[in-house]
């Protein structure tokens, strides 16, 4: 697919043996079996996957450690962190950042070669990152103003405030292994919960150059991180019954497996960001060269890795020429190469089974009456397979029906926008959709069934999660749970008061309290 290039000396990757995880505010050292961390990018001209490190395999015991820690420094609701003043809070996590901060270079390399991603996104990811945690502490200091005050109704004060849920499971995907973690961690701690983080099995050693400061900034519990397979430590811990919020981005298959491990189900709280499968709409009067600009990029960014990606595009009949020729010379210009090669766009797929999964979606797809529309569409190497745009498909195409969550097109083509609208009505799948088109009167009744349909209906523009103050969820197989810089920091904590009834006697209560400043919960003193 391109000629090999040596390794540059910069992006050279010396092995890293991690041997340590996060609990109870120790890094402890791991004396049991690892798992050895590949990479699918070649440091060899005959290819051969490149070890990149290794890190513990813990097991159950440990996993039940983690959890005794987080319930412990949780400590049914009194724990330091659970009731510590939201000022603490903030300057505990600000210090982190500031920290965090310096291992962006560390985090960047591996996050190229575990996962594949170009320099640039890599760079993108990771300040998005900061971006994220310093927008949420001003979002948190923004509630925290709005509740520094009594309400009154039918002689009853109220000082209402939001309170943490108490234990988190995190999980997060591969694809972003930075910013979708941090996306769930972020919100959940500073809202006082304590947590148990498991990275993805890919996307894995870049978490762990910043192991050292969650350790030196957190108090002892409230932050966990523990290695392994999700079946061996994540669900023995769901067993137990003590997990108060499941917070997953990825499958439903792995969400639901956890879920059902959990015998009190009424007690679990779901924040689940899922499978989706993004729609492009091209209607006959689209801007031709600005809907191809966005389909490219919204179907094949990080070579189709993305849950917001567009996985099936729905050309209209009358400009299918046009639009098609276009778009496969541009789908057909993307650069392939490692991660940090100059303008590269498609790059090596972290999971190495992923090239042939892609390949029987493309062999079912040609054998139930499609055709390959590109010239490269499909040529492989031994780490990736060049994305095939894939028309005319049918409902019966494996393509059609799953997530490709990879670098193929699936093209469907349409005459009466109101096949499009029953086709996503009646998918399992509910995040966001693109539609490219100009007249009002046929994009009026459109988007006002779409936005019943999905959750983002992005006009002229291709499907994505940012700016992440916008609300990130979706319908159906999709999500359970909203995440935004807003949304995510209601998600993880309730509503919860202090009522008083209004006579003298409580009053002055009350007034003593607010007098001294020694509640962490009644007071009136905020964070500017
Ligand atoms: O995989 C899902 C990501 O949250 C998508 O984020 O749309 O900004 O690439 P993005």
């Amino acid at each position: 697919m391109s000629e090999f290039q040596p390794i540059p000396k910069a992006y050279i990757c010396n092995p890293l043996q991690h041997k340590t995880y996060l609990i109870n505010g120790e890094l402890r050292e791991w004396t049991g079996a690892y798992d050895e961390v590949y990479s699918t990018i070649s440091s060899t001209e005959v290819y051969a996957p490149t070890l990149v490190g290794s890190v513990p395999h813990l097991d159950k015991e440990q996993a039940l450690e983690a959890l005794e820690a987080a319930a412990n420094a949780f400590g049914k609701g009194n724990g330091l962190w659970a009731t510590m003043r939201v000022r603490d809070r903030i300057e505990i996590l600000e210090r982190f950042t500031e920290k965090m901060k310096t291992k962006r270079d560390e985090v960047m390399h591996l996050m190229m070669w575990e996962i594949g991603k170009t320099i640039s996104e890599s760079q993108k990811e990771f300040d998005r990152t900061i971006e994220y945690i310093y927008d949420t502490i001003e979002e948190y200091k923004k509630l925290d103003r709005d509740s520094a005050h009594f309400q009154k109704r039918d002689g009853v004060y109220a000082h209402i405030r939001r309170g943490p849920l108490g234990i988190v499971l995190c999980l997060g995907p591969y694809n972003y292994p930075l910013n979708e973690a941090f996306a769930l961690l972020i919100p959940a701690l500073l809202m006082g919960n304590t947590v148990i983080y498991k990275p993805p099995k890919y996307g894995v050693l870049l978490i762990t150059p910043l192991l050292e400061i969650f350790k030196e900034c957190f108090p002892k519990g409230v932050i966990n991180i523990i290695f392994g397979r999700g079946r061996e430590i994540a669900t023995p811990i769901m067993e137990t019954g003590r997990v108060d919020v499941l917070a997953l981005i990825g499958n439903s298959r792995s969400a639901i497996a956890l879920q059902d491990k959990h015998p009190h189900k009424n007690r679990l709280r779901l924040i689940l960001g899922l499978e989706a499968k993004n729609p492009a709409i091209i209607l006959p009067d689209a801007d031709i060269e600005l809907a191809v600009n966005e389909c490219v990029t919204g179907a094949l960014t990080f070579n189709g890795q993305r849950c917001t990606a567009l996985k099936i595009i729905y050309v209209h009949n009358a400009i299918k020429e046009e639009f098609l020729s276009k778009f496969t010379e541009r789908v057909d210009a993307l650069p392939f190469g490692n991660p940090w090669e100059l303008n590269v766009k498609l790059t090596p797929l972290p999971e190495p089974d992923k090239p042939q999964y892609i390949q029987d979606l493309i062999d079912d797809a040609l054998n139930k009456g499609a055709k390959i529309l590109n010239k490269k569409g499909g040529e492989r190497s031994e780490n990736f397979i060049f994305p095939a745009v894939l028309a005319p498909v049918t409902p019966d195409m494996r393509v059609y029906q799953e997530e490709q969550f990879g670098p193929v097109v699936p093209v469907r083509f349409f005459s009466d926008i109101e096949e499009v609208r029953q086709e996503i009505a009646d998918s399992h799948y509910g995040q966001q959709v693109s539609l490219f088109g100009k007249d009002i009167y046929t994009l009026a009744p459109l988007i006002d069934n779409l936005v019943n349909l999905v959750c983002r209906v992005n006009l002229n523009s291709l499907c994505q999660r940012g700016p992440d103050v916008f609300p990130f969820t979706g319908r159906k197989d999709s999500a359970v749970g909203t995440l935004s810089v807003y949304d995510a920091l209601r998600s993880f904590s309730i509503r919860t008061f202090v009522a008083s009834k209004d006579n003298p006697y409580n009053n002055e209560i009350l007034e003593n309290l607010l007098k001294t400043g020694i509640s962490n919960f009644v007071h009136n003193d905020y964070v500017l």
